[in-house]
């Protein structure tokens, strides 16, 4: 089995397909889960996509002494990333990066979608003042239409930032070509590409309203 099945189409695109995942993944689908349940299988699923997803951490070698020898060993180089969950439903993802990354800083960037117009509507942005020297891990969920996501990338191209990854549980295929057209360069990792959107802009078959169902605000 290929766990990581790279898309033609989608250059930059990574769906992560591990039995952990998948076996999450049905539950978090499922009605019944509740808020609990949901908030701890995003968890689980976001340590497994997380991994996967910072491999392109740059890494560096220093001398250590083990008990039996002398060796080159690798570290972590470079400024530390910033993680910039998509508010609300994002924020689900963030301890799972953290515990990967724990010198990480969190920005936050708040955005919800107006259900009318299908179109985010900005309401909070606070990163790191030196933003442009560090890499980004963007995470939230869900990738609908793709406008959420573009919009906070755009944010970040605004204020300088080079290096993006961008990580969801779930991709809807009209949301991933309106990011590749957005955003080509910017590697994207999903536990899941969904079938389609429905004409009210939702995941189908999805999860429903994961914001909602992660906070128990339903
Ligand atoms: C949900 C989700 C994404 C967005 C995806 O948030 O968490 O941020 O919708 O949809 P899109 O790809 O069509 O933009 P929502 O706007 O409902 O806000 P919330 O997390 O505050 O509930
Ligand atoms: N936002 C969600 O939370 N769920 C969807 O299916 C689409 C957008």
């Amino acid at each position: 089995m290929t766990v990581i099945k790279h898309h033609e189409k989608f250059k930059n695109f990574y769906e992560i397909n591990h039995p952990l995942i998948a076996g999450k993944l049905t539950l978090l689908r499922q009605k019944q889960t509740d808020h609990k349940l949901f908030r701890e299988l995003v968890h689980e699923i976001t340590l497994l996509l997380g991994y996967e997803a910072t491999q392109n951490l740059v890494t560096q070698t220093m001398e250590i002494h083990t008990p039996m020898e002398t060796c080159l060993s690798p570290f972590l180089a470079g400024p530390s990333p910033v993680i910039l969950p998509i508010l609300r439903a994002g924020v689900g993802m963030v301890d799972a990066l953290l515990s990967l990354m724990p010198a990480a800083k969190v920005g936050h960037i708040g955005l919800f979608r107006n259900e009318t117009t299908l179109q985010p509507e900005g309401y909070y942005f606070k990163v790191p003042e030196d933003s442009h020297l560090r890499p980004f891990y963007v995470c939230d969920p869900m990738l609908a239409t793709g406008g959420s996501a573009i919009r906070a990338i755009n944010t970040l191209k605004e204020h300088g930032v080079k290096s993006i990854t961008f990580l969801c549980v779930l991709a809807a295929p009209e949301g991933l070509e309106a990011f590749y057209k957005a955003h080509p360069e910017v590697n994207i990792y999903a536990a899941s590409v969904d079938r389609c959107l429905d004409e009210h802009g939702y995941i189908r078959p999805g999860l429903g309203d994961a914001g909602d169902r992660m906070f128990g605000t339903l």
